[in-house]
């Protein structure tokens, strides 16, 4: 028996058959049409597919009102982030409540019909400090709440052509494939890990602790939004795939990408990435230092504290806390503040600012830091990189 869903039942969304045909059919001719963000067309297929379960759509005013202030959908059931679809003014006031409209993306394809309950103003700023922990524009997930217009559209969807995808092919799993595929390897206790980084030594440390005592792990990468400066979806898959074929027990586990945009919002992102694994068949989750973070938002281990604020039965999948991890000189290994005695001058911590300049000066990050292989892959990315921004006219691009 895998676990349940989060709300008890995996939702689907995607319309098929004649009622796709039908539907599809009077998008095209007689709705009025609204154009997704990214963002929104990642929202769109998650909950589609069920990875957004309880939700079937976009969020009415009492669902967003009580997420916002108490992570709780107005059922009560746990839910940190709000998943809207917003318009500007001039877009929505042509749009009435009960109409269904057209959800298209950058190329006119439709994607979704959405079945609009709710129209609704918001209060930004409000949802920034309750939300990200800040009102500061320089926050990424903020400063795309900002850009984002005044109305919110609340309904559900119905999607009748899935976002297209040309990369990751094999890895794209919806949750009913990671649920099936974890029955079929008998795989009871799962353990999901959630990155947008390529896997460090640390990640790979807190991995394999986990590893030792659940019966696998779900290598979950995010694929869809993130900002600019984070590595690209293309070359943190390289890694993924050389650091699995050399480095860990092929049958015990799998990868697949999950094709969600990054929010930065922390702590309260570290349930929403809880929620939606355990959709996906997890039955474990790992969150580290600074889960989702960004900058100096939030503390090392608010991401941890916040998992108190619920009780473990309504959250489901259970947490897996690692402390700050690194390779230790004096240890001879990979060691957290829970398990080193020596001194911290004797770790190798580095952080993503000094990595991003070793590598953009030539020099590949140590062995202790990253393996051979995934230093070989990043240099090679920001040799191309810093050529790019040389020349940018002689690449062609
Ligand atoms: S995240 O935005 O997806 O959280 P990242 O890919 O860096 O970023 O982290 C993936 C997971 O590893 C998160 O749970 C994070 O908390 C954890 N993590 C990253 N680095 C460390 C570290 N040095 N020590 C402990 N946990 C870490």
């Amino acid at each position: 028996m895998t676990i349940e869903a989060h709300g008890g039942r995996l939702i689907d969304r995607i319309i098929r058959g004649p009622v796709r045909t039908e539907m599809l059919d009077r998008a095209t001719k007689e709705m009025k049409r609204l154009r997704l963000t990214p963002q929104e067309i990642c929202d769109i297929e998650l909950i589609a597919t069920g990875a957004f379960s309880p939700l079937e759509g976009f969020m009415c005013k009492a669902d967003y009102d009580s997420v916002v202030d108490t992570m709780r959908l107005a059922s009560g059931i746990v839910w940190s982030l709000p998943v809207v679809l917003a318009a500007r003014n001039k877009e929505a006031d042509g749009l009435r409540e009960g109409d269904d409209i057209a959800l298209e993306d950058e190329s006119g394809t439709v994607l979704a019909v959405l079945h609009l309950q709710e129209r609704f103003h918001y209060d930004k700023e409000k949802e920034a400090l309750e939300v990200y922990g800040t009102k500061d524009e320089n926050h990424p997930g903020v400063g795309r709440l900002y850009s984002n217009g005044d109305v919110l559209l609340g309904g559900k969807v119905s999607v009748v052509n899935r976002p297209k995808h040309d990369d990751f092919i094999k890895y794209r799993l919806d949750p009913a494939d990671t649920r099936e595929l974890f029955r079929k390897k008998g795989w009871k206790r799962v353990v999901g890990f959630q990155t947008r980084n390529p896997v460090h030594r640390a990640h790979e440390y807190i991995q394999k602790c986990a590893l030792e005592t659940v019966d696998a792990m779900l290598l979950h990468p995010l694929v869809g939004e993130t900002k600019r400066d984070d590595i690209p979806a293309q070359i943190r898959m390289a890694c993924y795939e050389i650091l699995l074929e050399k480095y860990y027990p092929r049958d015990r586990v799998a990868l697949s990408v999950f094709p969600a945009a990054m929010r930065y919002a922390g702590p309260r992102e570290a349930i929403f990435h809880a929620l939606v694994r355990k959709n996906y068949g997890c039955t474990h989750f790992i969150v580290g230092r600074d889960h989702a973070g960004v900058g100096s938002y939030y503390g090392s281990f608010d991401a941890h504290y916040i998992f108190d604020e619920f009780d473990k039965e309504e959250i489901g999948i259970s947490p897996l806390f690692f402390d700050y991890t690194f390779y230790c000189r004096s240890c001879y290994g990979m060691a957290s503040f829970k398990t080193c005695p020596h001194d911290s001058k004797r770790h190798v911590a580095l952080s993503g600012t000094e990595v991003r300049k070793m590598l953009g000066e030539g020099h590949a990050p140590p062995s202790s830091f990253t393996r051979p292989e995934i230093a070989k892959i990043l240099s090679a990315y920001y040799r191309c990189e810093s050529e790019y921004h040389k020349h940018p006219s002689e690449t062609g691009s």
